[in-house]
């Protein structure tokens, strides 16, 4: 019998709950128990457990956010906090770790990899900014919200002849902006990866106004910049412990400047947690599923170090450090799409 201990850090999204059921069930099959540790690193540090047995993750596979908990503590900011991981780690008798996570968690898996603890990392993120994996958990989740927010923008933007700005996030990678945007047919995507200029949006929406087109919809990504302003729009300049700062108000910024030039109303809807809320769709349900599999797998063949990805159809093991060295912002090769039918 094996035990292996799990938790969730990070911004949490739909489809980590699928993905702890898998590991658990898959576990119990192949004599692995599994013990939940709470709000991310925080519960290792300071013991918070609970025990995960195939009737504790009964009827979580549908429902959003993480039984476990979440936060994003850093223990290699904590006095002692490497070393109080590793004592509950061996209080508890934990054969191997699965964390579940962005780059901030899997970093930290990483980085205790180097202290002798056996990691494996599941790849969580809406955002999709984790290297070496072509999806991460929560992405097909929040496109789906966006998706549908843009359905419920046009209808009144159209009615009342508006701008509407729609807002999401992200941090520094385009996918939920370029994505939600090519599925829900917004008129301009906006995203971190290609400064933009007031100027020519303003024109673009003027074009469409020559066309008989009275409404324009621009999805905004939270970290995109307008060419001209030094660095990003911030919702707060504190940096957490990870050393990041929280973005957001980038498509009031728009709004206030495009009002500026414009007769017709501009408004603005902040997504904001919406779109990391509710339940998972189908795609994360399964993704997470594979991947709570895969994990249990890679730690029964001896793989640690290692996050779970998917490339293509086929779920396989990458070194935690090629995935956390790797960025992945939009490439190159999809910028057509932000500029497709302006
Ligand atoms: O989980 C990633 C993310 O959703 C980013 O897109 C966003 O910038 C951030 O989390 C906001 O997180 P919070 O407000 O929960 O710290």
């Amino acid at each position: 019998m094996q035990r292996v201990g799990i938790l969730t850090g990070g911004g949490d999204s739909p489809g980590i709950n699928a993905a702890i059921r898998a590991v658990v069930r898959f576990g119990y099959r192949h004599d692995v128990s599994t013990i939940g540790f709470l709000e991310g690193w925080q519960g290792p540090i300071e013991g918070l457990t609970r025990p995960l047995g195939p009737d504790d993750i009964s009827g979580i596979l549908h429902i959003g956010g993480t039984i476990l908990g979440s936060s994003r503590t850093n223990p290699f900011k904590i006095e002692g906090g490497v070393e109080r991981i590793l004592g509950t780690l061996e209080r508890n008798a934990i054969d191997f770790l699965v964390a579940i996570g962005g780059d901030d968690t899997l970093g930290v898996a990483h980085r205790l990899a180097e202290h002798g603890v056996k990691a494996i990392g599941i790849p969580q993120t809406i955002d999709n900014d984790i290297g070496m994996t072509d999806y991460a958990i929560g992405f097909s989740s929040a496109l789906d919200v966006i998706t549908d927010a843009l359905d419920r923008l046009h209808t009144t933007a159209f009615s009342h002849h508006r701008v509407l700005v729609l807002e999401v996030m992200g941090r520094d990678a385009g996918w939920l902006s370029l994505m939600g945007g090519t599925a829900g047919g917004a008129d301009i995507i906006l995203i971190p990866e290609k400064a933009f200029k007031i100027e020519r949006i303003h024109r673009q929406i003027l074009h469409r106004q020559a066309r008989k087109k009275h409404f324009s919809i621009i999805i905004v990504a939270e970290g995109a910049q307008p060419e001209g302003l030094d660095g990003q729009v911030l919702a707060e300049a504190e940096i957490d412990a990870f050393g990041h700062v929280r973005l957001g108000g980038v498509g009031q910024y728009l709004a206030n400047q495009l009002a500026e030039r414009m007769e017709i109303p501009v408004r603005v809807t902040n997504l904001a947690y919406l779109q990391r809320g509710g339940s998972p769709s189908p795609f994360d349900r399964i993704l997470a599923t594979r991947f709570g599999v895969a994990a249990i797998e890679f730690a029964l063949e001896g793989r640690f170090d290692v996050m779970t990805a998917i490339h293509g159809t086929k779920i396989e093991p990458v070194r935690l450090e090629e995935a956390l060295n790797t960025s992945r912002l939009v490439d190159s090769g999809l910028l057509y799409l932000v500029d497709l039918f302006d």
